[in-house]
């Protein structure tokens, strides 16, 4: 906690490494007061619930970006797993509809402190083209903006979005709806294949609340100060 017991770690680092050893490597040099983890399908299913068991022992809160997608039970239980391992985010496909993400409501309001559960919209790799060979005949930025309604609704607590759309997303859903937003690179940061990336200052001012960063944190020759250059920019642009 920071000043006035507000929580900085707004900042997510994303361990995007094929094996525990390296992203063993970046964890030690980052500090759990300042950030959070992400880890994806590619570490998790490498390394399994015992390497997140060793994140949070080291004290880190972890974000399970596993992304499910399923029947409305499966989605369930396998919430529940995510709940049961302890991490603090979770997110399912909001194209699973309705059911499948009250199922995953439902499962994780039995928790007394349940994991954040954020929903996916339209994956940036989609372009309209692609959407349309899979029978959407809309625009991504429309298809996501309609799915996080869906989301909202159904009771998840957020969505992952572009920083540029943090600004509509905002003002489409309530103060509580957590953004969560990828493709940040602060300033003078190599933008590696991100196309049309946001400063964190700029993500935060238009309402992102969690940014997801990687390689310009895990990449540095030294992470925690780009870590702690990263967060300097969230610090001014939330007035601290
Ligand atoms: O290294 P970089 O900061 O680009 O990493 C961004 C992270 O956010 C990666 O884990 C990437 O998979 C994830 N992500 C993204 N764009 C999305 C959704 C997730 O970059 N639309």
């Amino acid at each position: 906690m920071g000043k006035a017991g507000i929580d900085r770690r707004r900042i997510i680092v994303a361990l995007d490494y094929a094996d525990v050893e390296s992203a063993e490597g970046i964890v030690a040099r980052l500090d759990p007061s300042l950030c959070r983890l992400k880890v994806g399908n590619e570490l998790f299913t490498r390394a399994g619930p015992a390497f997140i068991e060793r994140l949070q022992a080291r004290g880190f809160d972890v974000f399970l970006d596993l992304k499910y997608h399923d029947i409305p039970n499966t989605v369930a239980a396998a919430c529940q797993a995510a709940a049961d391992l302890g991490v603090w985010m979770v997110n399912v496909h909001a194209l699973g509809g309705r059911r499948m993400l009250e199922a995953a409501r439902t499962a994780l309001d039995a928790y007394a402190s349940p994991p954040l559960l954020i929903a996916v919209t339209v994956l940036t790799s989609l372009e309209s083209r692609d959407l349309g060979e899979i029978g959407f005949d809309t625009e991504p930025g429309r298809l996501a903006s309609r799915l996080a309604v869906l989301a909202d609704d159904s009771g998840c607590d957020g969505v992952v979005c572009s920083a540029r759309e943090a600004g509509a997303m905002r003002s489409a859903h309530g103060a509580d709806f957590r953004l969560v937003t990828p493709g940040i690179r602060p300033v003078g940061a190599r933008p590696d294949d991100q196309r049309r990336t946001l400063t964190p200052e700029e993500a935060v001012t238009a309402g992102a609340d969690y940014l997801v960063m990687g390689r310009p944190i895990t990449g540095a020759a030294d992470p925690l100060m780009a870590l702690q250059d990263a967060l300097g920019e969230v610090d001014a642009a939330s007035g601290m």
